[in-house]
């Protein structure tokens, strides 16, 4: 490879991964709740832990993050519409690892493996989809059996 060559690529991978990491931590949420109950390994969130105040106004997040003691990883609560909620437990399906929640997918940092907002595999080397959770809502809240 000739050094000119060599330099543009490397630029060019450079200025890539640069724009991809600029674009997934733009989007990765990073708001953990702890404001919630427990009953019966019956999980129930207020459905305002989905707002942030921000300069004075609200932003509406896509989801939340929580760890129950009982679990060994956290879960990630996806808002999908007004009317439909996902839990996703947050371990790979491939080995193992704990993924990075990001707004509309969830990455693994071990070997790359990334699943939609539904826990369903869109990219390998895992093969499975990931261990969701039954969740239902009324008007305040979101009730999530562990
Ligand atoms: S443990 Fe997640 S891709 Fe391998």
């Amino acid at each position: 490879m000739q050094r000119r060559e060599f330099i543009k690529t490397t630029c060019l991978t450079c200025a890539g991964t640069f724009a991809v990491s600029a674009f997934l931590a733009a989007c990765k949420s990073s708001k953990y709740i702890t404001n919630y109950t427990n009953e019966n390994k019956k999980l129930s969130i207020k459905k305002s832990e989905f707002f942030v105040a921000e300069k004075g106004n609200q932003r509406s997040l896509k989801n939340i993050l929580l760890k129950p003691a009982e679990l060994q990883f956290p879960i990630v609560v996806y808002k999908l519409s007004d009317t439909e909620y996902k839990t996703i437990y947050m371990q790979c399906s491939h080995q193992g690892c704990e993924l990075n929640a990001f707004e509309t997918a969830l990455v693994c940092p071990c070997h790359g493996a990334e699943f939609n907002n539904r826990g369903q595999v869109t990219q390998g080397p895992a093969e499975n989809d990931l261990k969701t959770f039954v969740t239902t809502h009324d008007n305040e809240n979101i009730y999530i059996q562990l």
